[in-house]
């Protein structure tokens, strides 16, 4: 595996979920992979898990990281080709991206949507310039339009708690007073779509994601109904695909609560994190034992370190 921007660089899905469960098991077994290999880490957007579970698992591999804040340590970057740079970039991608990749042996990179240019988003725009100029793998930490590594760990995760072969998995909208990007849901509806669990996905009209993502999953509008016999329900906001970057409704009713928990099969509670609590979902469920989402981070840990040592094996 040379990049890996979506479950469909994996060379294989089953055998990667494996892998991750081994070295869950052995996270120091693979030091020798690492030895004298760097891994730069890339930030134009805010992080806790990525950040940490990333360089976590480079060090479990035995590699050196270093981490670059592009808006806070670094020039601020032009990512627009011809432009006459007389505003406040003063450093173009085009050499910068070479440059970072000449001091080390991969790249992970997190640089959301815009939300200025649709198509700019949709065409993955940053991440496509950092795999064209960089010379080195490079790893999605979450761009415009997915968040592998936070897919991975999902799937990780169900795997860990299902209690039948084929769970039915519900991917929830709920309301966020902010714009946020499409990247989790997209890139959660299309690695769960490469499983055989039964998959519903609830939101409030207007919200559909976009066509090649959503697929022929089924769609309910009844948060009510698509809870009914859920095995996992996995909560997040995200902003209007069609009407781009809008956010159409705050409406509470669709926070998930206690009550709304009551109509699924005794589901576990799943979430990306950070979560607003009492916005996405209330106190109770998340401090509930039906509540994964912490175990759900630490397998960021090891579905990071599976990409990483598939990239420094090939
Ligand atoms: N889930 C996730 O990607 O968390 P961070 O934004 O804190 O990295």
């Amino acid at each position: 595996m040379r990049h890996f921007t979506s479950v469909y660089d994996l060379p294989n899905l089953p055998d990667a979920i494996k892998a991750a469960q081994e070295i869950k098991s052995n996270p120091y077994g693979f030091q020798h992979l690492g030895k004298n290999k760097t891994m730069v880490l890339i930030f134009f957007n805010s992080s806790l898990r990525t950040r940490l579970s990333t360089q976590k698992a480079a060090m479990n591999l035995g590699m050196n990281t270093m981490i670059l804040n592009v808006n806070q340590d670094g020039w601020r970057m032009e990512s627009e080709l011809g432009v006459v740079m007389d505003g406040d970039k003063p450093e173009h991608m085009l050499e910068a991206i070479p440059v970072i990749g000449r001091f080390c042996d991969m790249i992970g990179v997190r640089a959301f949507a815009g939300f200025e240019n649709k198509d700019d988003d949709y065409s993955e725009k940053i991440l496509n310039q950092f795999i064209k100029y960089a010379g080195v793998p490079i790893i999605s930490m979450e761009a415009a339009t997915r968040h592998p590594l936070q897919s991975f760990a999902d799937h990780m995760t169900i795997e860990e708690y299902k209690t039948k072969p084929r769970p039915k998995v519900v991917l929830s909208w709920a309301p966020h007073p902010k714009v946020l990007p499409q990247a989790v849901p997209n890139s959660f509806v299309e690695w769960m779509r490469q499983t055989d669990y039964e998959l519903v996905v609830t939101h409030p009209k207007g919200y559909e994601l976009e066509k090649s993502f959503i697929g022929n999953v089924k769609v309910e509008y009844d948060q009510n109904k698509a809870f009914e016999g859920a095995d996992f329900i996995y909560a997040k906001n995200w902003s209007s695909y069609a009407e781009y970057g809008e956010i159409l409704s705050m409406d509470k009713s669709w926070t998930i609560t206690t009550e709304k928990m009551g109509l699924t099969n005794d589901a576990k509670f799943m979430h990306c994190l950070p979560v607003r609590r009492n916005m996405i979902v209330s106190d109770e469920v998340l401090d509930s034992p039906s509540s994964i989402v912490v175990d759900e981070a630490e397998n960021r840990v090891y579905s990071a370190q599976t990409i990483l040592k598939l990239i420094l094996e090939g």
